[in-house]
């Protein structure tokens, strides 16, 4: 029985990595993609996703979601990461097919309502899409089956602050808001995605393998690679999107933990996602009444690069 998901997405390089994975995986039925501001405006976003869906050559409805964070300032698009277009500055000719009328949150309400129980929800970028959804409806907490975050921290440092991670600190508000819902959240944040690496090696493996999206894939990485080996004097890049898709496919490659997270959202800790055991009462509890989240702590690097291998080049 495949898993049905809603990718609500900013692509982004490692969002194209993740989406074409959950394409190609026989156990995900992608149901559509919602997009967001993050890596770049939503207007791109949403031309980047119709592109994913038209170089797959799949059949998904893309919806356009929120432009802006509910209350912060916007953060400026990190074009040095994912280039100004993207897709790593490759200037892929522009998508035929259209977005659908019906916005990001709507789509999400909807869909949730059409299949009660049984959606779970990938978010890859910042969370507004997810926090309008539940302000339209609040009834779909209790609705969607789980909902999976690449995003946050929670002994791992920041990678846009030393506590901060871009998901988050692009919508400190929206983050809050989605992790005190009453739903269930797992968190895959930087603790684990800091610990999976891919290099040349396996996207030529992919290039040469998938003729679908193979070529487009290691096209966009490039510039990702360049980045990486710029900042980091890494070879290759972490696998961060990818990784929810793959623990959407086998959650039981991460260790996890339950803990009560909240997030910063102002001052100079704004975007941190502050995790609290279950058992323990503060003098200063504003973690009282915080659902349980399931906070990825560790990963079986070796199975998750191997399953997006196997399933990337079927
Ligand atoms: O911190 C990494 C996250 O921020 C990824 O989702 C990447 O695509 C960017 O959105
Ligand atoms: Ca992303």
């Amino acid at each position: 029985m495949s898993r049905k998901i809603i990718i609500d997405t900013d692509p982004g390089i490692d969002d194209a990595m993740a989406i074409f994975l959950a394409f190609n995986a026989p156990t995900l039925d992608v149901l559509a993609l919602t997009t967001t501001f993050g890596n770049v405006s939503v207007d791109l976003a949403t031309k980047n996703a119709l592109t994913l869906v038209e170089v797959a050559g799949v059949d998904v409805p893309v919806s356009r979601g929120v432009a802006l964070p509910l209350v912060r300032k916007p953060l400026a698009a990190p074009d040095f990461v994912h280039g100004k277009d993207g897709f790593g500055n490759i200037n892929y000719p522009a998508p035929k097919c259209q977005a659908i009328e019906r916005n990001a949150a709507q789509t999400i309400v909807d869909l949730v309502h059409q299949y009660p129980n049984e959606i779970t929800i990938v978010a890859l970028g910042p969370l507004g899409n997810l926090a309008t959804a539940l302000a339209l409806d609040p009834s779909i907490a209790g609705l969607v089956h789980e909902v999976i975050l690449m995003g946050g921290a929670d002994t791992e440092s920041g990678n846009v602050t030393p506590v901060a991670e871009a998901n988050i600190i692009n919508d400190p508000h929206a983050a809050d808001i989605v992790f005190q819902a009453n739903w269930q959240v797992t968190m895959v944040g930087l603790d684990v995605t800091h610990k999976v690496l891919i290099d040349d090696a396996f996207l030529e493996n992919v290039r040469d393998n998938n003729t679908q999206c193979g070529d487009f894939l290691y096209q966009v990485t490039q510039f990702y690679f360049n980045f990486y080996r710029k900042e980091f004097s890494i070879d290759g890049c972490y696998v961060h999107d990818a990784s929810t898709i793959v623990y959407a496919m086998a959650p039981d490659i991460f260790t996890t933990k339950p803990g009560r997270v909240r997030v910063a959202v102002d001052g100079v800790a704004i975007g941190q996602t502050i995790v609290a055991p279950l058992d323990k009462q503060y003098v200063v509890d504003h973690w009282d009444n915080v659902p349980a989240s399931n906070i990825c702590v560790d990963v079986d690097s070796p199975r998750l690069l191997q399953l997006m291998a196997d399933t990337l080049t079927k």
